[in-house]
């Protein structure tokens, strides 16, 4: 994952750049970097940490014009000042920031160590720096005179050696108000501002600066400066460079009153799903070609972690409710599985941030097997956005906490939208209606559950262990409602469906245990209530989250829900358990927008 961010003209070049990382802080928080010219010196300042503990160790109002930066989630070597970008090459004269992963680095590392350069870090990306600042000195032996069109020429070449992902950008002390780049893979955006340019792995983090910007191409190679940005193909043809105008969502970045983001985009999940399910009629309906369900079609859902279970709501609803067989798997088990596809599949792929590693494999494996691809993403022009055939939006806003809430209910509007279309292509009734979701997401939106969590929570945060229990649908928000608890809260938590407790699970239950149940299918009420009777027979205290609370179910503690019809219940029952992460969060003093060892894109396999 990692973040890089450059910056080039102005004044307070490391001011700015600072505020780009800030915004890509979300791709990866174990260690951050800088590197900028000063006095003809090439300087470097790492830390260990999130951007917090670099921010103490550089002088925001120094004056330098070409800076780059990196905020970085380790792949190759342990978080460590040494393996913290920028990296330098061997004559000190070039630092380098990345963000990919260089498979065939082990090999290139060898290569060096026998021409007598020896890398000092366990990273990959030291070899990208110390291979091109070898190139260079090279050059210049030859008498070459070093200026930027040389520098890309030995770009393009050592380009040529590396296998694998990268978004690369780099300072060469020689041209100190140049910041060269190459991207394959992973994401690179070039902005132009007033009197400066600028380089980031995401827009957003860029856009304010910008009047218009531009998403690089794989194979594009260039460099940016005061004034200018230059484009170049791999073989070094000059590409014209088109920017485009960017809608500002600002506010998105601010915390608006709120005490995290996390905080905030639960609150503002209803409001997303509500504007999503507003625009999902038409745009599904204008996105997806009229005949694409009419024909015979096997039907196929991938994804990963809380997207994943956003889709397994989809299967269960097109299944329940549409009689239409659905697979789902894990994108990074489907890709390997060898899935039976042909011309006749349809495969959905979710993904909030549109650049998970592995759902975009599983998009070029699926189009290679002549499948119809659909995406559904949160964000516009993300990379499977534009590889899929179809894309569909969901329109949560910017999502900045690592943990994904805001995102997953719009995922759910656009999910329901969906099976509103398919049955209306297929002629058949549902058990709900748009109506029935509209209404219950307007009584949610200003719901809030703190007072009925309230005297959960220090049990909760005590607890080393928790379980979640539901039966049909139920089964997979309680997954979802574990994920949650279980990234932000370091609370180890597992989901199980009702039915299956006495199929093993059952034995880690005594009188220590804590089960968070959920309950909202009428259908499901007498067996849900008979596996909440075992887990009260082995001693568990079960936290029952159900709108049936006039059955008066002998159960530890009851989290009255919303009623509504059974199979819109998701809604309702998520609100709730996302809250709870947030306030074990805060009890337990963890930064819920940052948990340890996570990023927010997960953009390596
Ligand atoms: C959990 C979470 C992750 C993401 C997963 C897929 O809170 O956010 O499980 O859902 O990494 O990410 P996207 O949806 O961006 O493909």
């Amino acid at each position: 994952m990692c973040g890089i961010a450059g910056c080039s003209g102005g004044k307070r070049g490391i001011k700015s750049v600072m505020n780009i990382l800030t915004r890509l802080e979300y791709r990866g928080y174990d260690s951050s970097g800088i590197a900028y010219v000063e006095n003809n010196d090439l300087c470097v300042i790492k830390s260990l940490g999130n951007l917090q503990c670099l921010r103490r160790e550089v002088s925001e109002n120094t004056n330098v014009d070409t800076v780059i930066g990196h905020t970085r989630w380790a792949t190759h070597g342990k978080p460590s000042i040494q393996n913290a970008h920028p990296h330098l090459d061997a004559s000190g004269r070039l630092a380098l920031v990345h963000n990919g992963i260089i498979e065939n680095y082990q090999l290139l590392r060898s290569g060096l160590s026998k021409q007598g350069i020896l890398c000092n870090t366990e990273t990959d990306t030291e070899v990208i720096a110390k291979l091109i600042g070898a190139a260079i000195v090279e050059k210049e032996e030859t008498g070459a005179i070093i200026n930027a069109k040389t520098v890309l020429t030995v770009l393009a070449k050592q380009l040529g050696f590396m296998k694998g992902s990268y978004a690369i950008a780099f300072l060469f002390r020689p041209l100190p108000n140049y910041i060269f780049f190459a991207k394959n893979g992973s994401p690179l955006v070039v902005g132009q501002g007033q009197g400066a340019t600028f380089l980031a792995s995401d827009e957003n983090a860029i856009k304010e600066n910008c009047t218009g910007v531009l998403r690089l191409k794989d194979g594009d190679i260039g460099y940016i400066n005061y004034e200018n940005i230059c484009i170049y193909d791999k073989k070094l043809n000059k590409k014209k460079v088109h920017l485009s105008k960017i809608d500002q969502d600002v506010e998105a970045f601010n915390l608006s009153g709120y005490s995290s983001f996390l905080n905030k985009e639960i609150a503002e999940g209803i409001g997303g799903a509500l504007k999503t399910l507003r625009r999902a009629k038409k745009e599904i309906a204008s996105t997806l070609p009229d005949n694409i369900f009419l024909t015979d079609f096997d039907l196929h859902i991938t994804a990963c972690g809380t997207a994943l279970h956003a889709g397994r709501i989809a299967k269960y609803l097109i299944e329940r409710e549409l009689r239409i067989p659905v697979s789902i798997d894990f994108a990074s088990e489907f890709k390997y599985k060898k899935p039976i596809l042909s011309n006749k599949s349809i495969c959905i792929f979710l993904s909030q941030s549109g650049e998970t590693a592995d759902t975009l494999g599983c998009v070029e494996l699926a189009k290679s097997c002549g499948a119809t691809t659909i995406g559904i993403t949160n964000v516009k022009g993300s990379r499977i956005a534009e590889a899929v055939d179809y894309c569909l939006y969901t329109y949560a806003g910017v999502e900045i906490s690592v943990a994904s809430t805001k995102a997953y209910l719009a995922q759910l509007a656009l999910i329901y939208a969906l099976v509103f279309y398919l049955a209306g292509v297929k002629g058949k009734k549902l058990s709900f209606s748009l109506h029935d979701i509209t209404y219950i997401l307007h009584r949610l939106e200003n719901r809030n559950y703190l007072s009925s969590l309230n005297k959960y929570l220090n049990l909760i945060k005590q607890q080393s262990s928790l379980y979640f229990v539901g039966r049909g649908i139920d089964y997979f928000v309680a997954m979802e409602g574990a994920l949650k608890l279980k990234e932000i809260c370091y609370i180890h938590c597992e989901a199980f469906a009702g039915g299956e407790l006495k199929h093993g699970s059952l034995a880690l239950i005594n009188d220590s245990s804590v089960v968070v149940a959920i309950l909202t299918q009428k259908s499901l009420i007498d067996k849900m209530l008979n596996n909440i009777h075992e887990l009260n027979s082995r001693g568990a205290k079960v936290i029952l989250l159900t709108p049936f609370t006039k059955l008066a179910p002998e159960v530890f503690g009851l989290i009255k829900l919303e009623r509504c019809r059974d199979m819109v219940s998701p809604f309702c029952s998520i609100k709730p358990l996302q809250e709870l992460t947030l306030y074990v969060a805060q009890k337990k003093g963890i930064d819920p927008d940052k948990p340890r060892n996570l990023a927010k894109s997960v953009t390596v396999e």
